[in-house]
């Protein structure tokens, strides 16, 4: 029988795992992210979230275990590489240089992405098709009216938009995003959130975040790391009922899981979709 269209699994780990000499800080991580999902990868600090990031994206190799992107063994390739695939990470391939303005670093990415194909000088090389690329991303992320202002004058929140157009001139088909949130006020909180949200249609976003409730509406599925293992996976209500998770998560069993559940109401107005792309 074939599988349905959201059963189809775009990136797959078997086995996952990094040890860094005794110490094992991913350990047999089975993944696997559904093609069209928000999927978060959650867990408290050092349950090995970022280096299994590095591990997908090729900054670093396993020790054992195997990646496969589109059902193609990507383990031993390199990240420029899978890149040209469709899986591209974000705010860090994509270096925002802060002296050059807005407009300037959206038109790098496109012609960046447009160099290696270019068989020929056709016209999509043209600078009008590339301006109009360049208008497309910036309207995507909210950033339309900030075409000439300077990358580094930018707000921290707009900086994240900016990051994320040169990374979608990429044309990723697997967006990776670590800790897109952090570092955040609440209002940027929102906007980010919502470009996230509108970045994800038509594609597959996989991002690492620390804060459970920030992924509660955003993120269709969820699996929490805790010391280099899987300990829990699901949806947001699957996992934060999850006394595993709320142990691991808060610790000593000092709360149970409504508190979870509350922590999330505290930061409500994530779960209000219209509300966010209005903002973003
Ligand atoms: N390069 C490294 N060398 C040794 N230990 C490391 C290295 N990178 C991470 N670790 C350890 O691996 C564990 C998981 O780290 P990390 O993946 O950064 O966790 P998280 O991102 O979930 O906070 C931590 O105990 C950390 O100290
Ligand atoms: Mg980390």
């Amino acid at each position: 029988m074939l599988p349905t269209k959201s059963d189809e699994i775009v990136l797959k780990t078997v086995g996952l795992t990094k040890e860094f000499g005794t110490f094992c800080a991913v350990k047999d991580v089975n993944l696997q992210v559904r093609k069209g999902d928000i999927h978060a990868l959650i867990g408290p600090n050092g349950a090995g979230k970022t280096t299994c990031f590095h591990l997908i994206t090729k900054f670093l190799s396993p020790t054992h275990g195997k990646i496969l992107f589109k059902d193609q063994d990507i383990t031993h390739k390199r990240a420029p590489e899978v890149a040209r695939q469709g899986l591209v990470r974000s705010f860090q391939i994509s270096a925002v240089f802060p002296e050059m303005s807005v407009q300037e670093n959206v038109r790098i990415a496109v012609q960046r992405r447009r160099e290696p194909l270019k068989h020929s000088f056709r016209s999509d090389l043209s600078l009008s098709t590339l301006n109009e690329r360049c208008d497309e991303l910036l309207e995507e992320v909210g950033l339309t009216g900030f075409e000439n202002s300077k990358a580094g004058g930018l707000s921290y929140g707009r900086k994240r938009a900016l990051e994320l157009a040169t990374t979608l001139a990429l044309q990723p088909e697997l967006l990776l995003l670590d800790e897109p949130l952090a570092g955040l006020g609440q209002e940027d909180i929102h906007r980010v959130a919502g470009l996230i949200r509108k970045a994800a249609i038509g594609r597959t976003v996989l991002m690492v975040e620390h804060n459970l409730s920030v992924v509660a509406t955003l993120c269709d599925r969820i699996t929490v790391l805790a010391r280099g293992e899987i300990l829990s996976e699901g949806d947001y209500k699957h996992v934060s009922s999850d006394p595993r998770v709320v142990e691991a998560y808060i610790g000593g069993g000092k709360r149970n899981a409504s508190t979870c559940t509350e922590s999330v109401a505290a930061n409500d107005n994530l779960s209000t979709p219209a509300r966010i792309e209005q903002e973003a």
